[in-house]
């Protein structure tokens, strides 16, 4: 399945394979895997409906291909490493055997709490085993998993549980982050007062600390486990049958479930994971993302567990107990391939370089980076103290609709551009389009970014609303998915990604649309309205900056603000907080109403030089009142 592995004329080579006979190319490597039913037909295609099968009528469970088809070869073998919050605590070493084991006992144990093939499962829990069993044990029984990361407020994990009508929810009492715990459970009992499709709650102890159990709903994980047995026979799956839905960020409304289905998620998820890290036998793999996002699910579940690899798991923040955290573990496991995010690098190299240096990274072979373009400081700091100039880093270029790796180089093969995502992956077409909505077909180019044919793990749906699945990728270019993302292209065809062209600010790699944000800011009674931008922010990427408009009187600047803050933490979390919030007497509006976020953007990343046209602008006199109070 590794088919790259040699050089870049090699890459090139199957690349060409891959676009010219996709579906040859897509059938040779899915029959590396076990079907239990080979597939009728290998693609059908249609981007106007829009509509996409993988293997139609193929019959499989990705649990088999994860778990029983290792057992011949690789019971023995460490399936995952379990690197707890605590140093001081021992890490667990889970072989594919006990895995598969574990994964059936929780299958068992969901089917005897009533779920069945189909019924949604909502899993909100730290980053314990437990959860790779739960999203295993989903699979097995044909349950459809939808993980909800587990820092989301309450009024989150309610929207996400209700608009799936999820049946269960999967918890546990709490959570280590780093010298803090979280109480999750209760965090869950607020969002259940919401959400009457709820019929059981099975709660894992993991901080030991009391929670409130409800009669009739809530159970213990450990009790519940201790009534079922390890035996169960995975549930036969269509290729085309779901296998999770996972909720992102639109840049209006609410949150999108994309639904992924099952094997042309597996097979895609696993060749690339094999081909761009270059993964070897033997080879220990560390992705520090968690499971709650797309980058948890396909690359430290799904893919390196069907590629039979060893996939580390880490519970805790890397700042704890001290910023050598990640080095630490290196050292410790002998990590050879190290997949983390541009925030997290960021944030590291603003500490002392010895907090590095003075572990052992010598079984570093690959480095990766993932969630927001990476930029030129930390891309080096990256490369020359982590990596000691010898580790290729590849910036893997894709998004939770895409399901895996759309634009990344091949380790060790793919000449290396610092900030560039470099190479489309083997069956990617990318486009780049120019203002007209045309393809531009020089090979510099600068533009939106498009892709042009189906891949296996594209998502096929956003769960319950196929129109806005439609609107929201299908409709800027016909013909073409549309990831919302700009790009450019230099001379050697390299692309490059320049950052969302929506309103979709990534924050710390998170992905957060302003308009729910807005809305959440708007519920305070003291606002009239508000607009929320991005800036550009040393550590995060990008920070958020909310313009509000207040009502009423003698408004309390300071605590309106905190209480501004407070909703936005409660509606949608934490991570969502505005870091700079200005209360202003108007925004920047064009005459037919919409707000001008062009010159929002400018204020807040103080570039106020050229504002650019604002002759459209219905209250131009606004902008230079705003100016004035952010400078004041
Ligand atoms: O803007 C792109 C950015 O993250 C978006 C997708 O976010 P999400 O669905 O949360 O998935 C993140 C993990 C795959 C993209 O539309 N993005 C992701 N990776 C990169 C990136 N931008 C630049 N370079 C990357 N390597």
């Amino acid at each position: 399945m590794r088919n790259i592995s040699t050089s870049f004329e090699d890459y090139d080579r199957i690349y060409r394979q891959s676009v010219e006979q996709p579906e040859a190319f897509w059938a040779g490597i899915a029959s590396e895997f076990y079907w239990r039913k080979k597939w009728d037909k290998v693609l059908e295609w249609d981007f106007t409906k829009p509509e996409v099968n993988w293997f139609q009528g193929g019959k499989l469970n990705i649990t088999e291909n994860c778990l029983d088809r290792h057992l011949a070869t690789r019971a023995n073998q460490t399936a995952i490493i379990w690197e707890p919050n605590d140093p001081k605590s021992s890490a667990k070493h889970i072989t594919y055997k006990a895995l598969h084991s574990e994964v059936c006992k929780v299958a068992n144990m969901l089917k005897a709490n009533g779920i069945k093939k189909g019924d949604r499962v909502c899993i909100y829990m730290p980053m314990v085993p437990e959860l790779a069993y739960a999203v295993l044990a989903c699979a097995r029984i044909g349950a459809i998993h939808s993980v909800v990361f587990a820092g989301f407020s309450s009024a989150s994990l309610a929207t996400r549980i209700n608009d799936a009508d999820c049946k269960m929810l999967l918890t546990s009492d709490g959570s280590f982050r780093g010298a803090k715990t979280i109480a999750l459970k209760e965090i869950c009992d607020v969002a259940l007062e919401e959400c009457p499709s709820i019929e059981r709650v099975i709660t894992l102890k993991v901080i030991d600390s009391p929670v409130e159990m409800k009669a009739d709903r809530d159970i213990w994980w450990h009790e519940a486990l201790s009534q079922v047995d390890d035996d169960c026979p995975a549930e036969e799956m269509d290729a085309e049958d779901p296998l999770f839905i996972l909720y992102t960020s639109g840049s209006t409304g609410s949150p999108k479930g994309m639904v992924h289905s099952t094997g042309g998620y597996m097979v895609y998820t696993t060749y690339t994971f094999l081909n761009a890290f270059q993964y070897e036998e033997g080879d220990i793999y560390w992705c520090t993302a968690d499971i709650g996002w797309i980058t948890g699910h396909s690359y430290i579940v799904y893919g390196p567990l069907a590629a039979g690899a060893t996939t580390v798991m880490f519970e805790g923040v890397p700042s704890y107990p001290d910023f050598g955290r990640f080095w630490e573990i290196c050292e410790k496991h002998k990590v050879n391939q190290f997949y983390t995010a541009p925030t997290a690098i960021r944030a590291l190299a603003k500490h002392p370089t010895e907090l590095v240096t003075k572990y052992d990274l010598s079984a570093l072979k690959v480095l990766g980076t993932v969630g927001e373009p990476i930029n030129e400081e930390a891309w080096h700091w990256y490369n020359e103290h982590v990596g000691k100039k010898n580790c290729p880093i590849i910036d893997t270029w894709w998004q939770t609709e895409t399901g895996g790796f759309m634009i990344s180089p091949i380790a060790g093969q793919t000449p290396l551009v610092p900030t560039y995502a470099t190479q489309p992956m083997p069956g990617i077409l990318p486009a780049i389009m120019d203002e007209n909505g045309e393809e531009i077909k020089d090979i510099e180019a600068q533009g939106r970014l498009a892709i042009k044919f189906p891949w296996p793990s594209i998502a096929r749906t956003i769960w319950g609303n196929h129109e806005r699945y439609k609107n929201t990728y299908f409709s800027a270019f016909p013909n073409m998915y549309f990831p919302g993302d700009g790009c450019l292209r230099d001379n050697n065809g390299n692309y490059r990604i320049t950052g969302r062209v929506d309103d979709v600010v990534i924050v710390s790699g998170h992905n957060l649309g302003t308009a729910p944000i807005e809305n959440a800011i708007n519920e305070h009674v003291n606002v009239a309205e508000s607009a929320v931008v991005g800036f550009p922010h040393d550590v995060k990427g990008n920070a958020l900056f909310a313009f509000v408009i207040t009502k009423g009187e003698n408004i309390d600047s300071t605590r309106l603000t905190d209480e501004i803050r407070t909703i936005v933490s409660e509606k949608i979390g934490p991570i969502a907080k505005p870091d700079h919030i200005q209360l202003v007497p108007g925004l920047p509006k064009t005459r037919s109403g919409k707000i001008m976020r062009r010159i929002l953007r400018k204020i807040a990343s103080n570039d106020t030089s050229n504002l650019g046209d604002t002759s459209t602008l219905l209250n131009p006199e606004v902008v230079e009142a705003i100016m004035e109070q952010v400078k004041g």
